[in-house]
């Protein structure tokens, strides 16, 4: 009776090419870490392998943060002032987003802080700040307008902040991609709306 064949390690392709490994030389050792890790310890969670400029990317998210304050108030009264035919499903939409909006706010002022910032929520310069326009909509269809609008700035703006930062502060850049994420579900979802739009 012949021997069950043995059981070889699966070969790579033969013309399959190599990934190097990256070299472990050129990583960072313990003791500098270690050491590195105690200098300017009352930056937090901001060390000295911090790559982008700080402040810059504390005031973009400053002027995030206003584009969502300002978001947040324009949902509200979309939400309070629905009426019409459409109103009720509309509405939990505009219901929806608002308290979306706020979470990005709230995720973008976290940041803010983690780096050493302040959130700028002064009422005074909110719509100045703001990217997006506080438009209050003559009609139910004219506020999903200007609502898909306000989603369509705020993705533009989103994806230059993201392109802008770039791997320099990969937390931010995470951060970012994730509300940008949902303001493109948010704007797809008023396209829709606005393309089965029956009435007035
Ligand atoms: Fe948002
Ligand atoms: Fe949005």
């Amino acid at each position: 009776m012949s021997k069950p064949a043995k059981k070889s390690a699966p070969q790579p392709p033969r013309n399959a090419t190599k990934v190097p490994a990256p070299k472990v030389g050129l990583l960072t050792d313990t003791a500098t870490l270690r050491a590195n890790a105690r200098k300017n310890i009352e930056d937090g969670a901001i060390t000295s392998t911090y790559g982008a400029d700080k402040e810059a990317v504390i005031r973009l998210l400053n002027d995030a943060l206003a584009t969502e304050y300002v978001c947040v108030l324009r949902y509200y009264r979309h939400y309070f002032m629905a009426s019409g035919m459409l109103a009720d499903a509309v509405k939990a939409e505009f219901l929806e987003h608002a308290q979306q909006e706020q979470a990005h706010a709230n995720l973008l002022a976290e940041r803010i802080v983690q780096l050493g910032g302040e959130p700028d929520l002064n009422p005074d310069t909110l719509t100045a700040r703001s990217h997006a326009e506080y438009k209050v909509g003559k009609d139910l269809r004219d506020m999903v307008k200007e609502d898909l609008i306000a989603e369509r700035i705020a993705i533009d703006s989103y994806r230059e902040m993201i392109n802008y930062i770039g791997d320099r502060d990969t937390t931010t850049k995470r951060i970012l991609e994730s509300i940008l994420a949902q303001e493109e579900e948010h704007a797809d979802e008023f396209s829709d709306l606005l393309d089965g739009w029956i009435g007035k």
